[in-house]
C-alpha cells in the first residue's frame, strides 16, 4: 500500500490512462479483419479466399499491434499532458501557499562548522570556509549558508547583552566578510540557559538575542533544546510529557516571535532530535527545518539508522518546512566512497537540508564531485518538494523512488547489507514500481544512459547506491 501511496505522480498517469477510453475498437483500420470472411464459389476460389483470409488474418494482427502502439503512444501523450498540467497546478499552488516567504523554498544549503570543528572554530576558521566555497565552486552548486555552530558564546553583561568570546572578536565584521562574498551567515543559540557545549543560551533573553543576530546581519538560527531540558522541563513539569512538550512548543515559538519581530529574513532551524512529533507543530511555530532525530556521525550504521527513520515523515516535508535528518557527513570519518555517495544520494531523495560538514580546504576530489554533482543536487532541490519514500526493499537491496517536478522519477537502489547475503545478483521490478518492461534512465552517479528491464540482474556492492533518474517514466499497461 506504501509503495502506490507513494507513486502518486505514476497512479495519476495511470488513472487518466485507464480513463481514456481505448480507441482501438471503434478504429477503422482494425475493421478490415471483417472482410476475409467466406465467399461462394469452387474449392480454387475458397482456397484463394482461405489464403486471403489467413494474410489478412496476418495483417490484421499486424494492424491491430500497430494501432494499439499507436493508442498506447497516444494515451501516453495525453496522460503525460494531463500529469503535466497537474504538476503545473501543484507547483502554483503550492508557490501560491509559501507567497511571500522569503526563505527555504527548496532545502538549504551551505556548509556548519560542528562536523569538522565541534568546539574548535574560530573566525579565521568561518573565513576560510567561505572563501573555499567560492574556491572550490560549491558556491556556484547552491551551497550558500556559512553557519557558525556551538562555541561562539560568551558571557553576557550587566544589561544582558551576550558578548563573543575570544574566538570571534567580530561577528558584524564577520558577516560583513561572508555577505561581501554573496554568500549567509548562520548562528547557533538554545531555548536554555546553556547550550549542548556549555555555553551561555537564550533563556530570558530570547528578544535581546534575536535582534542582536539581526544587527550583526545573521540570515539562519540553529535552535538547540540542550539545557532546557534540565532547565526548564524537568523542573516545571517534572514526569508530566504533556506538560512538558507544552513549553518547549513555547520556547520554539518564542524565538520565532522574536526573530519575525526583527523584520529580517532569517531561516529558522529547530534542532530537538525530533522530540513530540515535532515534524507536526514544527511549521507552524515558523520551523524552515527540524531535526527528526539525535546527532549524526560519520558512521555507515549510523547514517543508515537516521535513513531508517524518516519512514512515514515525508509528507510533512515541502517547500518552506523541511524534515532534516541532520548536517552532512561526506567526506568524514571513515566513510568509503560507496558510503558517501549513499549517504547523498539519500539526502537529495529525502530533500533533506544540504550542509556540509567537512574539511574544506583539504577536501580530496572525489568527495568534491559528489558534494557537487549537480544532477543529484537538482533532486534535492526540486521544486514540487515532495520527499522521496522506500518503496519497497528486497533482502538487502532497498529501492527509494522521488517524483520530480519536471514529470521524471528518480530511483535510488541501495545495497544496505555487508555482505553479499541475497544481493547477488538483485533483480529489479519494474512491476513493483507500477512501471513498464522497459525504461531509458540515466545514471546520476556515471553520467551514462542505461536502458531498464524489468527483473533484469543488477550488481550492487555493499553500502552502495545506483541512483538511476527516469525523465520519462512509461507507466505499466495493465
Ligand atoms: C547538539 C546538536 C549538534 C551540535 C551540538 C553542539 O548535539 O544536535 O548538531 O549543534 O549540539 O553542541
Amino acid at each position: 500500500m506504501r509503495v502506490f501511496a507513494s507513486l502518486s505522480l505514476i497512479f495519476f498517469v495511470l488513472a487518466v490512462f485507464c480513463a481514456t477510453p481505448s480507441t482501438f475498437a471503434q478504429n477503422p483500420i482494425v475493421q478490415t479483419q471483417t472482410i476475409s470472411g467466406g465467399t461462394p464459389g469452387g474449392d480454387a476460389q475458397a482456397a484463394a479466399n482461405s489464403a486471403r483470409t489467413e494474410h489478412d488474418a496476418q495483417s490484421a494482427a499486424q494492424i491491430q499491434g500497430i494501432t494499439q502502439d499507436r493508442t498506447y503512444a497516444q494515451n501516453q501523450a495525453d496522460a503525460q499532458k494531463a500529469e503535466a498540467q497537474a504538476r503545473a497546478q501543484a507547483i502554483a499552488s503550492r508557490k501560491a501557499q509559501w507567497a511571500g516567504m522569503q526563505v527555504a523554498f527548496t532545502p538549504p544549503m551551505g556548509w556548519n562548522s560542528w562536523n569538522h570543528f565541534a568546539g574548535n572554530v574560530t573566525d579565521k576558521d568561518i573565513r576560510a570556509a567561505a572563501d573555499q566555497l567560492i574556491a572550490t565552486g560549491m558556491k556556484d552548486a547552491g551551497y550558500i549558508y556559512v553557519n557558525i555552530d556551538d562555541t561562539w558564546e560568551g558571557e553576557r553583561d550587566a544589561h544582558g547583552e551576550l558578548h563573543t568570546n575570544a574566538k570571534f572578536p567580530d561577528m558584524k565584521a564577520l558577516a560583513d566578510y561572508v555577505h561581501s562574498k554573496g554568500l549567509k551567515i548562520g548562528i547557533y543559540s538554545s531555548p536554555g540557559s546553556k547550550t549542548c557545549g556549555g555555553y551561555a543560551g537564550s533563556l530570558g533573553h530570547e528578544e535581546q538575542d534575536a535582534k542582536m543576530y539581526a544587527a550583526w546581519g545573521f540570515d539562519y538560527l540553529k535552535y538547540d533544546l540542550c539545557s532546557f531540558i534540565g532547565d526548564v522541563l524537568e523542573k516545571q513539569a517534572p514526569n508530566d510529557p504533556a506538560a512538558q512538550m507544552k513549553l518547549m512548543v513555547g520556547a520554539y515559538s518564542k524565538m520565532d516571535k522574536a526573530l519575525k519581530a526583527t523584520g529580517r529574513p532569517i531561516v529558522y532551524s529547530f534542532c530537538q532530535y525530533g522530540w513530540d512529533a515535532v515534524w507536526e507543530w514544527g511549521p507552524s511555530m515558523g520551523a524552515n527545518l527540524w531535526r527528526t532525530t539525535g546527532d549524526v556521525t560519520p558512521e555507515w550504521d549510523r547514517i543508515y539508522s537516521i535513513v531508517s527513520q524518516q519512514a512515514g515523515l515525508a509528507a510533512y516535508s515541502g517547500p518552506g518546512h523541511w524534515n532534516d535528518p541532520d548536517m552532512l557527513e561526506v567526506g568524514n570519518g571513515k566513510l568509503t566512497l560507496a558510503e558517501n555517495r549513499s549517504h547523498f544520494s539519500w539526502w537529495a531523495l529525502l530533500a533533506a537540508p544540504l550542509l556540509a560538514g567537512n574539511d574544506l580546504p583539504n577536501m580530496k576530489p572525489e568527495i568534491h564531485d559528489i558534494l557537487t554533482n549537480r544532477d543529484v543536487i537538482a533532486i534535492d532541490q526540486d521544486t514540487l518538494g515532495r520527499q522521496g519514500i522506500r518503496a519497497y526493499s528486497d533482502g538487502e537491496v532497498e529501492i527509494w523512488v522521488r517524483p520530480l517536478s519536471t514529470g521524471a522519477l528518480v530511483l535510488g537502489i541501495f545495497d544496505v547489507g555487508d555482505s553479499r547475503y541475497s544481493t547477488h545478483p538483485f533483480h529489479l521490478k519494474l512491476s513493483k514500481l507500477n512501471l513498464a518492461a522497459t525504461q531509458t534512465a540515466k545514471d546520476l552517479w556515471t553520467g551514462k544512459t542505461v536502458q531498464l528491464t524489468d527483473n533484469m540482474p543488477l550488481e550492487i556492492t555493499s553500502h552502495d547506491v545506483l541512483l538511476l533518474r527516469i525523465d520519462k517514466p512509461a507507466v505499466q499497461l495493465q
